[in-house]
This record gives C-alpha cells, structure tokens and sequence, in this order.
C-alpha cells in the first residue's frame, strides 16, 4: 500500500488518537509508504444541503473544503479514520455525509447518499444519462473474462433504466436487446408478465414483455442485464420470463452489485455499492 490518507478526528492537537495515528504514519513510512495526514477540525465542511445539484452534474455545488479532500482520497489507496470515541461513536469532525464517491473504469462519480430512516442509507446510482458511464462500463462488461460473449443471442434487461447500458453491450456484442417494463403499456400486444408477490417491507414487482420481443428471445440464449443488482429480485422476475420462454440464461451482468444484495456467485459486475449505517 503505497499511499495511506491519514484523518485525524478529533478537536485536540496531538492528543490520543493523533499520537497513535502518527505511530501508524511511522509504520506506513518505514513500509517504504506515504503518510499523507489532513487534521479535520480545521477544515470547513458543510454538511449535505439535500439540494440535488449533484444529481444533475455528480458534483456537490457547496464550495468548501470537502473538494481538497476528494482529489486527497483519489489518490490514496486506503483511508485510515483515527477517532476517539465521542457519546459511544466518532467525533462530529469525522461525520462527513455528503456522497459516496465510486471510482469505475477510471472514472469517478459523486453519488449522493439517500436517507431512508434516520441510521441507514444507500448510495443513489444513476447510470441513465451518463454516457461516458455506460459506455465504459458496457466495454468492461463484454470484456470481462467470465462474460460469455460467443453465447449470447440477445440481452434482456428490467426497465428502461438499464436500457442504456443494454444497448451499448448489445451494440458491442452485434445482437438485440428487449427491455422488460413496469407495467403493461399501451403499444403491447399478447404480452408476458411476471410478478413477485409483495413480502414484508418489498413492494409487488411485475415485468411485462410485449409480445415481439417475446418472439425475439424465445428459445434462444439471453444475457440479463441490469444497471445495479440490489437482493436480485428482478434477475429473478427475467428468470421467470425467460424461463417461461423456453429461453437459456447463460449470463447475469450489471455495472454494480449492492453490499449485502444478491448472493448467487452466477453474477459479472464491477463494483460494488456499500450499504450506510450508523
Ligand atoms: C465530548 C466527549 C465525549 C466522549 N465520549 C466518550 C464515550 O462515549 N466513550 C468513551 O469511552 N470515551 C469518551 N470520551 C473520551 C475520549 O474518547 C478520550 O478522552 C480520547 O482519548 C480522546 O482522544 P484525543 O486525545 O485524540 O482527543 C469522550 C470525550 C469527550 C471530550
């Protein structure tokens, strides 16, 4: 590990915490590494704003210090929080809640972070739009070693949010793709839906594939693909339609996989999208 971004937590110059994190530095130094230390409480960080400027452009819109801080954590390869525990967690220093940063194919992307109760959250993703995105993540795909591109006959995907991604691989892999909708629509005819029944906090999930493209994909051999793959329930729902279809799945793919998400080991993805909880 070549260069370790050292955060110092807390309000006191060279107190506890400091003095074990320069201990640290030391270790890192005669590794033959680069301690690179950034004491935060100086630092002025505003906290998320929720204004949504970084839906549209991937980048926060408040100017403070927190932009110094993404180029340091660029180009460390790990990040070491040295806190002392402040009323059982971290110091209010060390609470930066403002976006996951998520490095793909050489690109980096801002992604916000979305509340859903007061101690969990999850990284928002948003694939459609960003073209560069898509098509880089679409290379990467079609040339990952496991992805069995000589197979595959057309893609399927669930919803239009992972149709960008679906036509750059379709168009790298020179075959069709279908895209599975939410719901019947009214330029369908003798469709196929599928459904998973609503569980506990899950709401109903229903694809629906118009009658054509059913016709495109039946018995031949499909690629699911979709943008992020949280507990793998829609892969499921395409199983079912594909299935159905006399279809052979012989590969799964998507840009990213969700931290505790989807478990089967069939899946090709490049990265994974961790969970937040306080
Ligand atoms: C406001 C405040 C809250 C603290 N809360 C806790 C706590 O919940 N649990 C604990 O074990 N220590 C707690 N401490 C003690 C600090 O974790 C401890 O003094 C630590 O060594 C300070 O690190 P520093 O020298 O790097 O500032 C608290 C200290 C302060 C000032």
């Amino acid at each position: 590990m070549k260069n370790v971004l050292i955060i110092l937590g807390s309000p006191r110059k060279h107190g506890n915490s400091e003095l074990l994190a320069r201990q640290v530095g030391e270790g890192i130094k005669k590794a033959g590494g680069n301690a690179d230390f950034v004491r935060v409480n100086g630092l002025n960080i505003s906290p998320c704003q929720g204004c949504g400027g970084c839906d549209k452009t991937g980048i926060c819109t408040i100017k403070d210090d927190m932009h110094e801080m993404y180029t340091r954590v660029d180009v460390a390869d790990a990040v070491l929080l040295a806190s002392p525990v402040y009323f059982y967690g971290v110091t209010g220093q060390c609470i930066m809640n403002k976006t996951f940063r998520l490095k793909i194919c050489g690109l980096i992307r801002e992604l916000p972070l979305v509340y859903i109760g007061d101690d969990f959250a999850f990284a928002s993703f948003m694939a459609m739009g960003d073209t560069e995105l898509i098509e880089r993540t679409a290379e990467a795909l079609v040339n990952h070693h496991d992805f069995p591109a000589f197979d595959v006959d057309v893609l399927i995907c669930p919803d239009t949010k992972a149709a960008p991604l679906a036509h750059a691989m379709a168009r790298r892999l020179k075959v069709n793709y279908v895209v599975a909708r939410k719901g019947v629509k009214p330029y369908m005819v003798d469709q196929v839906i599928e459904r998973i029944e609503a569980e506990g906090d899950e709401e109903e999930l229903v694809l629906v594939l118009d009658g054509i493209d059913a016709k495109q994909i039946e018995g031949r051999n499909v690629c699911l693909v979709d943008d992020v793959v949280s507990t793998g329930g829609s892969l499921k729902v395409l199983e079912n339609i594909a299935s159905g279809l006399r279809c052979k799945v012989v590969g799964k793919a998507a840009i990213l996989l969700e931290e505790s998400g989807y478990q089967g080991d069939d899946l090709i993805y490049l990265e994974k999208l961790p969970l937040f909880k306080e």
